[in-house]
C-alpha cells in the first residue's frame, strides 16, 4: 500500500500514520528538515506532487492551514494523480470542506491556473511582470516592503560604475533581486553574479521561471539554512526581506548568512515595518546600522567590517 501526505507538518503526524510506504510531502524545505529531525520517514520537498502509482492521498488542508487558493490547486493536483483512493483530512468547517470539494467535483478534470502575474518597477528601471504561484509570498502583488528595499538599494547603487555580486535572501518571486539586477543592466553595470535563495519551492520555481522570462543571470537555490558552503565572503550586496512571524529567529538566519557571505566593505540591506524590533538583531552582526525610512517601512543599512568584535568574539 503506497501513501503520499500531503500538507502535513512534523507536529501533526502519528507514528501509526508512517507505517508501512509512506511518502510525506511539502513544499517548503523547512518542513522536510523537520519532519526528518522527529520522524523515519521518507519526505520530499518539491513545488508540485510527485506522480507515483499511489493507492492513497492524504491531504491535510483547512483555513487556517493554507490559502484557499494553494488548497484547491494541491486538490487538483492530488485529484490529477489518480490515486486508488483520496481522503481529506479537513481542519476547520464542515461548510467551508463541501465548498472545497464541490470546486473540484463538480468538474474533476478541468484544470485550473493559479499562475498570477503583475507588475513592479523602481524609479529609472524597466516594469518587469513577474508571475507567482498560490504558496509563494505575496502570490498575485507586489509586497510594499520588498519594493522599498528595491527602490533605496537601486538608489544607493546607482553611482557604482563595477558589476557587484548580489545575494537576494528570501527571494520570494525574485521581486528584490530582479529589479535591482535590471536597473543596474540597464545602466550596463549588470551584476557579476546574482544569486537568489528561499526555502520554498515554490518561491524557487517562480524565481527561475522569472529570471528566464527577464533574461537574467542567475542561480536559484533551495535552502532554509543559508546554504553555509556557498555564503563564502565574496559578496558585495546582500539584500532580505526576511519574515517576522517568529520572533526574529528567521531574520537572524538571514542575518546570520549575511555576515557569512558578504565580503569586508559588503553592505547589508534588510526591510522592516519595526526598526526598533530589527536593530539590536542586525546590530549583533554588524557593527552600525543606518535606517533609512520608506513607504512606511524602514530599510536597514550595514557594512561588514572584519574587524567588528560582539559579545567578546570577532564577526566570522
Ligand atoms: C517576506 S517574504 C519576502 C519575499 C520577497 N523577497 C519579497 O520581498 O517579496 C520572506 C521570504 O523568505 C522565505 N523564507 C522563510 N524562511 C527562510 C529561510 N530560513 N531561508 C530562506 N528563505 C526563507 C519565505 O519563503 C519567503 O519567500
Amino acid at each position: 500500500m503506497k501513501t503520499l501526505l500531503v500538507g502535513y507538518k512534523a507536529a501533526d503526524l502519528k507514528a501509526k500514520m508512517l507505517e508501512g510506504d509512506v511518502t510525506c510531502h511539502v513544499l517548503d524545505i523547512y518542513h522536510r528538515h523537520a519532519i526528518e529531525k522527529v520522524w523515519h520517514a521518507k519526505c520530499i520537498c518539491t513545488p508540485h506532487l510527485p506522480a507515483g502509482d499511489w493507492d492513497l492521498v492524504k491531504f491535510r488542508t483547512g483555513p487556517k492551514i493554507m490559502s484557499g487558493e494553494l488548497s484547491l490547486d494541491l486538490l487538483q493536483e492530488v485529484y490529477a494523480l489518480k490515486p486508488g483512493k483520496i481522503e481529506l483530512d479537513f481542519v476547520g468547517k464542515e461548510r467551508d470542506r463541501n465548498s472545497l470539494l464541490e470546486k473540484i467535483k463538480s468538474d474533476p478534470e478541468r484544470v485550473r491556473s493559479f499562475r498570477a502575474q503583475w507588475p513592479a518597477s523602481v524609479p529609472g528601471g524597466e516594469k518587469l511582470m513577474f508571475s507567482s504561484y498560490p504558496g509563494c509570498f505575496c502570490h498575485r502583488r507586489l509586497d510594499e516592503g520588498g519594493l522599498a528595499l528595491a527602490e533605496i538599494v537601486t538608489r544607493e547603487l546607482s553611482a557604482s560604475a563595477v558589476p557587484l555580486s548580489i545575494l537576494d535572501m528570501g527571494c520570494g518571486s525574485g521581486l528584490v533581486g530582479f529589479l535591482i539586477a535590471s536597473y543596474l543592466t540597464a545602466k550596463n553595470t549588470p551584476p557579476s553574479k546574482l544569486v537568489l535563495v528561499d526555502s520554498h519551492s515554490r518561491a524557487v520555481e517562480a524565481a527561475q521561471e522569472n529570471a528566464e522570462k527577464f533574461s537574467i543571470p542567475a542561480e536559484v537555490i533551495l535552502s532554509d539554512n543559508g546554504t553555509p558552503q556557498r555564503m563564502d565572503g565574496s559578496f558585495d550586496v546582500f539584500v532580505g526581506n526576511p519574515p517576522y512571524y517568529s520572533d526574529y529567529r528567521i531574520a537572524e538566519v538571514f542575518l546570520e548568512t549575511a555576515r557569512r557571505a558578504l565580503k569586508e566593505g559588503g553592505v547589508c540591506y534588510s526591510v522592516c515595518k519595526n526598526a526598533a524590533g530589527l536593530e539590536p538583531v542586525q546590530k549583533r552582526y554588524f557593527p552600525e546600522v543606518e535606517i533609512i525610512p520608506r513607504r512606511g517601512y524602514a530599510v536597514l543599512k550595514s557594512v561588514k567590517r572584519q574587524s567588528f568584535i560582539q559579545d567578546g568574539k570577532k564577526g566570522c
